[in-house]
């Protein structure tokens, strides 16, 4: 994975239909995603279930580019393993999950993955400066984690901004995940984010079989992030 600061449109399965994992992530690459997003929780840490790291491995197989791993779990580390080798390039684990976040970044690693940080919305960013040498992405959660389809916590565009300039010139990626629209790409893009996770804005009005949405939802997102 080399890094780049240009906008990357990141369709989260979330949204996708779980019985058709491998045709979704398939359909929504071949309509123009960049990274493919894969939301795992756990029931605990968020309030939902959705997959763990067996279906991370089925799905591999079916993503040609970037298979970003989301985790939603806590414990984390004792997983970090199982999901390096399940074919994750990402693996980002929250900065909640446990007391140890450093060692679980340097651990992801460890383990041949990018290592990204997940921060929940109540969650200050005081902690980010001592991690910045062990992480290559930021995931800022401008939802409460667990469901998609919530709105954009309009607090969050100030940590947005701060985490952009805190970041600097490190090849760091910021990404947004949560509530993501047409509507607020741009000025996510605006604040400093350059990959935009979206469940809903990109799976609405399609399907497997009737994909041509997809791409016409992530070519919108994209001219919008990019102020076209
Ligand atoms: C929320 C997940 C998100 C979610 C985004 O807990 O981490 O990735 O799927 O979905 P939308 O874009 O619908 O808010
Ligand atoms: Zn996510």
């Amino acid at each position: 994975m080399s890094f780049s600061r240009a906008v990357k449109i990141a369709p989260s399965i979330l949204s996708a239909d779980f019985a058709n994992f491998g045709a979704e992530c398939r359909a929504v690459e071949a309509e123009g995603a960049d990274w493919i997003h894969v939301d795992v929780m756990d029931g605990h840490f968020v309030p939902n279930i959705t997959f763990g790291p067996a279906t991370c491995a089925a799905i591999r197989p079916h993503i040609k580019g970037v298979m970003d791993v989301h985790l939603m779990i806590a414990p984390v580390d004792p997983y970090l393993e199982t999901f390096a080798k399940a074919g994750a390039d990402i693996l980002t684990a929250h900065l909640e999950s446990g007391p140890h976040v450093h060692r679980t970044l340097q651990t992801i690693r460890a383990l041949g993955c990018k290592a990204g940080l997940a921060i929940n919305p109540a969650t200050g960013i005081d902690a980010v400066p001592h991690l910045l040498d062990d992480i290559d992405l930021i995931c800022v959660m401008t939802v409460n984690p667990g469901f998609g389809g919530q709105k954009l916590i309009p607090a969050m565009m100030g940590k947005i901004a701060a985490l952009r300039e805190m970041v600097g010139d490190r090849p760091i990626h910021i990404e947004i995940d949560g509530g993501v629209t047409e509507a607020n790409a741009a000025s996510l893009t605006a604040a400093g984010a350059d990959v935009l996770v979206a469940g809903s804005a990109i799976f609405k009005g399609g399907s497997v079989t009737n994909p041509a949405p997809y791409g016409a939802n992530i070519r919108a997102l994209r001219a919008a992030a990019l102020g076209d």
